[in-house]
């Protein structure tokens, strides 16, 4: 994984092993672009029922992470970022090129307090699975935050109290080795009371920080 940096503000090319890919947040305008928006919506659904199995209670009839219209949202207010393949200079260029499955990665950028970045909704596609792109977005939002005037970054992880949870337990490690210190412990349904009941057991929020 190269460290190539950050162009102020311009797309950060991502080197990987095996494919080249850009991160970038888009224009608010990219919101309208429903096939986007589904294909969004779609992988990062995915990822998280994937890699959150046996926390959520997908019985639930309500059950849904991310709906189209969050995620229009999420695009409209530019919160969310994220990373495409190829070599294609800005993201307006690659979805003209290439349509929505270019985009393979994602991250929700807000600000928790004033000074303080939160890096929410970090997902990738699974054909580019542990190729470093998760490592790159990580770097992108931290570098959005320092330029944007943040003090530090956060980042939450929900860790259910049944019993360690093998993804949960391997992200823990790698936001610590990514130089996130744990700050507090938070009790889920306190901070989400509208997903707590769609929980499938008691579920904590840890929360790290790192500062820029
Ligand atoms: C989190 C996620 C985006 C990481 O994406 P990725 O592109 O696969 O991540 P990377 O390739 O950059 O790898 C991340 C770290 O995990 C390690 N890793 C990758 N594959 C691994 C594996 N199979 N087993 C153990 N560690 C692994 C890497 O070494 C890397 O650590 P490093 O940065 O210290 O080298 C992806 O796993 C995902 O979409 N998960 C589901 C959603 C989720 O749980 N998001 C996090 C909460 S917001």
């Amino acid at each position: 994984m190269s460290d190539a940096g950050l162009a102020n503000g311009g797309p950060s090319p991502v080197s990987t092993a095996k494919v080249a890919l850009r991160v970038d947040l888009p224009a608010a305008s990219v919101a309208e672009n429903a096939g986007l928006v589904e294909h969004l919506t779609t992988f990062i659904n995915y990822a998280f029922t994937t890699s959150e199995q046996g926390i959520w209670d997908l019985d639930k009839p309500k059950f849904e992470r991310l709906t189209a219209d969050k995620t229009r949202d999420l695009l409209r207010s530019r919160e969310l970022a994220f990373v495409w393949r190829g070599d294609a200079p800005d993201i307006a260029s690659a979805l003209d090129k290439l349509g929505p499955p270019c985009v393979v990665g994602s991250v929700r950028l807000h600000w928790a307090e004033p000074q303080i970045g939160d890096v929410s909704l970090v997902a990738c596609t699974n054909s580019v699975r542990g190729q470093g792109v998760g490592r790159a977005i990580m770097r992108f939002a931290e570098e959005h935050f320092k330029r944007e005037g943040g003090k530090a970054v956060q980042i939450e992880l929900l860790v259910p109290q049944a019993a360690p949870h093998p993804e949960k337990v391997k992200l823990d490690a790698w936001y610590q080795r990514l130089g996130f210190v744990p700050i507090r412990m938070e009790e889920f349904h306190l901070r989400y009371p509208h997903l707590a009941p769609l929980l499938a057991g008691e579920c904590l929020l840890k929360v790290y920080e790192k500062p820029l």
